[in-house]
């Protein structure tokens, strides 16, 4: 069963950032682009470094130490020399305008 965490406002993300937020002990890269909100776990699969310091891209997020990029949606590495995929977490957007509240489903 998914249990939504609340993360903040809509207004509490800009669109082309990422934002690295504790989550019950878990540290999730929170995402926001012109697609919406997604959440991965804020660790490359090849180096652990954090993906919240990387670059968001047009659907995706590049990390800052090697270069992979990994697909939001499916968590997948877009190219090397990451080759294992990242976790993918739900992400629900409850209410209207910037005070809507994004919500984390683990
Ligand atoms: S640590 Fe992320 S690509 Fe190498």
């Amino acid at each position: 069963m998914t249990t939504w965490t609340p993360v903040g406002k809509v207004s509490d993300f800009q669109v082309g950032s990422a934002k690295a937020i504790d989550l019950n002990g878990e540290t999730i890269c929170l995402v926001r682009n012109n697609k919406g909100f997604h959440a991965v776990t804020d660790a490359c699969s090849h180096g652990a470094v954090s993906l919240s310091e990387g670059t968001v891209t047009e659907d995706g997020i590049e990390c800052f130490l090697h270069g992979s990029e990994f697909n939001l949606e499916t968590g997948v590495p877009k190219t090397p020399p990451a080759i294992s995929s990242i976790d993918v977490f739900e992400v629900q957007v409850t209410g209207d305008g910037d005070n809507a509240v994004v919500s984390v489903g683990i």
